[in-house]
């Protein structure tokens, strides 16, 4: 997935420091990814360490978490009922009503055959629940299938903040739901739907991983229609985009996000804690270090790094489409 802030093309460095930081054996650590988006950084430490805790409050990040992190063991009919999903004909509902091409709503984020298959695919993934023909598992298993391959096909410059005015080439595709698969391991996980300020009084372990909102893009907004799809609730879309209600983080707000972020260091009950951020944060990286200092002893890792697509028409005083990463290290007191 194209996410804003994610760590996939910057995973090889970060993995590389993490492992070098650490006087035990990666075998024996708890590692935890506490505002895990897409998921990759922990899902690169599974197969490794003891026990992944990831966590993020957007649902659908929850249900991305809860198959590739949480599943960890074989689902044996996972493809007969992809193949059933696949073989479903489109269907008139919610998404294709208020998201979709020649919907009520005038929403171009699908063309009308691929909204009206994600309706099917998602009223059938629900029936399937109540009726216990499938367990949690799979059904993680199947929505996480479903948002991954609805995003691929989604009418969008890349967020879901805006449509475009003409179905792109790659929205007019038919929509495939595609295995989302996850590595297994014969150790369980841990996944987690809560703010992360209050989450962190209630776990430990060895290894923290912190990548919050570095601005004042706030995710609830910017992937509205992945939670909409995930949670599949009837509500009044709000306005052009067709908003819900969602979710507002503290770590997005500038006057607010200071306060935060200290807390959240104060109460960590892990001994290593990695913060990624950048150079066009609302924090400064100076601010952080001297936050993260009266904790414990600090370090910093810098690497330039080529910026999110969707920021790259943006006049910025550095050079175009560079940014510096940053991950600050602390070994905590
Ligand atoms: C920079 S992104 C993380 C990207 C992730 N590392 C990846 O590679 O996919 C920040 C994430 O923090 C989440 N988030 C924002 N505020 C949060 C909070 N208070 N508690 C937990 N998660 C939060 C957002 O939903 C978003 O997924």
């Amino acid at each position: 997935m194209n996410y804003i802030g994610s760590k996939h093309k910057l995973s090889p460095w970060i993995n590389e420091i993490i492992r070098s930081q650490l006087n035990q054996p990666l075998c024996d650590i708890v590692f935890c990814d506490l505002f895990a988006g897409t998921g990759i950084v922990g899902r690169n430490f599974k197969p490794f360490v003891k026990k992944v805790i990831s966590n993020d409050v957007e649902f659908y990040s929850y249900v991305l978490l809860r198959n590739y992190i949480g599943n960890h063991q074989e689902i044996p009919d996972k493809k007969f009922y992809l193949e059933k999903l696949n073989a479903l004909p489109g269907k008139k509902g919610f998404i294709a009503e208020e998201y979709g091409e020649n919907g009520k709503a005038n929403r171009l984020y699908f063309s009308e055959k691929n909204a009206q298959k994600i309706d099917a695919v998602r009223q059938q993934i629900e029936i399937w629940k109540k009726t216990k023909e499938i367990n949690e598992n799979l059904y993680y298993f199947l929505l996480a299938s479903l948002l991954e391959s609805a995003d691929k096909i989604a009418n969008t410059a890349s967020v879901y903040g805006a449509f475009l005015k003409k179905i792109k080439s790659s929205a007019a595709k038919e929509l495939k739901i595609s295995a989302a698969n996850f590595s297994k391991t014969i150790n369980s996980h841990q996944v987690f739907q809560e703010d992360a300020n209050l989450l962190i009084h209630k776990i430990k372990g060895d290894v923290l991983y912190l990548d919050p909102p570095y601005n004042a893009r706030q995710y609830g907004a910017n992937y509205h229609l992945l939670n909409t799809i995930a949670e599949y609730k009837k509500f009044t879309p709000r306005g052009k985009t067709g908003l819900p209600d969602y979710y507002k983080s503290m770590y997005c707000r500038k006057n607010q996000v200071v306060e935060q972020f200290e807390e959240l260091i104060k109460n960590a009950n892990f001994s290593t804690i990695f913060l990624s951020y950048n150079n066009e944060g609302l924090m400064s990286a100076k601010l952080i270090k001297e936050i993260m200092f009266k904790y414990g002893k600090y370090h910093l890792e810098t690497k330039t790094y080529q910026r999110f697509k969707a920021d790259k028409s943006e006049n910025r005083n550095h050079k175009a489409n560079e940014t510096i990463e940053f991950l600050h290290c602390l070994k905590k007191n």
